[in-house]
């Protein structure tokens, strides 16, 4: 891997602290990281360099997954870590920084590779890119790339212009969009799973496959962050972003292992494929719903219009459902039951495949048996469980459902962040949301919204701490099925 220069606009923030310098702790202890690497915070506050030392190593004891009880690796690791304080709009601050970032290239005798990656609100995004191309910050010898959080866009129009903006200072091939859905184990394991078990592969597709179902739920409300969530909703926090990309990972049908380029195809064409949902069938395919007051774990918790910072009248969506087709022909007439929500009953997010029964083969079988499923638990558990039909060895004549089950037995597996950076230091885009992916997911939730603000969509209601509204159990109760 090659030595490089890591930027981190939003150094004192709150995701630097919890997730990126622990990721790259972790990577450091396990060799992930090249041999000599400089990391350069930025942030408005003035910090010394010790002190930011301080607060990275902080960060570490409370969140790093590799225990930073080696003093001696913990100090080289904190050695790479300078700070410099930086006004996001201020081109001269930019300046400031190139001469910081090129006086540690020097001095570490490594190559002009900068990685930028903005960990700060959406609305520095376009500043922060202008500014590295004035500055000239973007125009060393080496490589540069960018590493963005989302939100990418409020809508499709702001993600467009969000991305015209960034192409001015960075290539397609130099931008990685974290989803960090797709830095979870299991998801990055979708693709060969389905590629490199012949089982697996010839019951894929719509000969067998009756119906697939997406869940991501959630316990949590909307904790401190109202004044962003109050604006998104469900659709553009989960729906638009990691739950398509779940179903783009799903979807893929590729014969054998594949490059990243050959993914990243199929997974654009998955999205190509998305068929629009009518406008006047939308409310048939759709279900937007709102957290009323309830019990979660015992304990009483508020509507979400009673949550801090939350407008008391708020329509804002904190469930989203939809029943999904492709146009493809591997798909053709699978429908992809996708669902996402907080406050709910568990924190569970998992792929279900249910399979036909009868399958197409004309041998018969009783339909009142339970489907068999393949249930791939993303987390906060991992695993794959297959559930087949097996006689009762209590009861005769009673067939009953049993499963076989896989967790993982690894417990201290790499976290998305970790699998993310890595791959971006290493110039791997797999795992990333290509700029195609992004733009036709808006596309295709985008006349949603336009029926959430032209109030064209009901707005259920479901009790904190439950499964959600009804109306996402009558989505699936039209086409004679339910939600595993
Ligand atoms: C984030 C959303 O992207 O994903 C949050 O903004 C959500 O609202 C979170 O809680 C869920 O991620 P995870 O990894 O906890 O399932």
């Amino acid at each position: 891997m090659e030595a490089m220069t890591f930027v981190l606009f939003g150094a004192t923030g709150d995701l630097a602290k919890r997730k990126i310098y622990p990721a790259l702790y972790n990577l450091y202890v396990d060799e992930k990281m090249p041999k000599a690497f400089s990391v350069i915070g930025l942030g408005r506050r003035e910090v010394s360099d010790v002190d930011f030392q301080a607060r990275v190593e902080e960060s570490l004891h409370t969140f790093s997954r590799r225990s930073p009880e080696d003093a001696a690796k913990v100090r080289d690791f904190l050695g790479a870590f300078r700070y410099t304080s930086l006004n996001n709009k201020k081109v001269e601050d930019y300046k400031k920084l190139l001469e910081v970032v090129e006086r540690r290239e020097q001095e570490l005798g490594i190559p002009q590779n900068r990685m930028f990656y903005l960990s700060v609100a959406p609305e520095f995004f376009e500043p922060i890119a202008e500014n590295i191309k004035e500055s000239g910050l973007g125009s060393g010898k080496g490589w540069k790339r960018l590493i963005i959080e989302k939100p990418f866009g409020h809508d499709l129009s702001s993600a467009r212009r969000l991305n015209e903006k960034l192409s001015n200072t960075f290539a397609e091939n130099e931008i990685y969009r974290i989803d960090h859905f797709l830095g979870k184990p299991m998801v990055q394991n979708m693709e060969v799973f389905s590629a490199t078990n012949p089982v697996i592969q010839a019951l894929w597709g719509n000969h067998y496959v009756s119906n697939i179902q997406i869940t991501a739920s959630e316990t949590v409300g909307v904790e401190e962050r109202a004044a962003y969530y109050d604006q998104s909703g469900a659709v553009r926090d989960m729906f638009q972003n990691h739950m398509l990309q779940l179903l783009m990972m799903v979807a893929l049908h590729l014969p054998k292992k594949s490059s990243p380029e050959e993914i990243r195809f199929k997974k654009k064409s998955t999205a190509e494929a998305l068929i629009p949902l009518l406008q006047e069938k939308l409310n048939e395919n759709i279900v937007r719903a709102q957290y009323r007051a309830g019990e979660l774990q015992g304990k009483p918790v508020v509507a979400y219009v009673d949550e801090p910072g939350v407008e008391a009248t708020s329509q804002n969506d904190t469930y989203f459902a939809a029943r999904v087709f492709l146009d493809d022909p591997f798909w053709n007439e699978v429908p992809f039951y996708i669902r996402t929500g907080k406050r709910l009953s568990e924190k569970s997010t998992r792929i279900v495949v249910e399979f036909k029964r009868p399958l197409n083969t004309g041998i018969p079988v009783d339909e009142n048996l339970d489907a068999n499923l393949l249930i791939i638990d993303i987390g906060p558990k991992e695993g794959i469980r297959i559930q087949l039909n097996a006689k009762s060895p209590m009861h005769h004549d009673t067939i009953e459902p049993m499963e076989l089950s896989y967790s993982s037995s690894y417990d201290n597996v790499p976290e998305a962040y970790e699998n993310l950076i890595f791959d971006a230091l290493r110039g791997d885009a797999t795992f990333f949301a290509h700029w195609d992916e992004v733009e036709l997911s808006w596309k295709w939730v985008q006349h949603i919204l336009d029926a959430f603000t032209a109030n064209e969509v009901p707005l259920h209601y479901y009790e904190a701490g439950t499964e959600g509204p009804k109306a996402a159990e009558e989505l699936l109760a039209q086409d004679g099925n339910e939600w595993h």
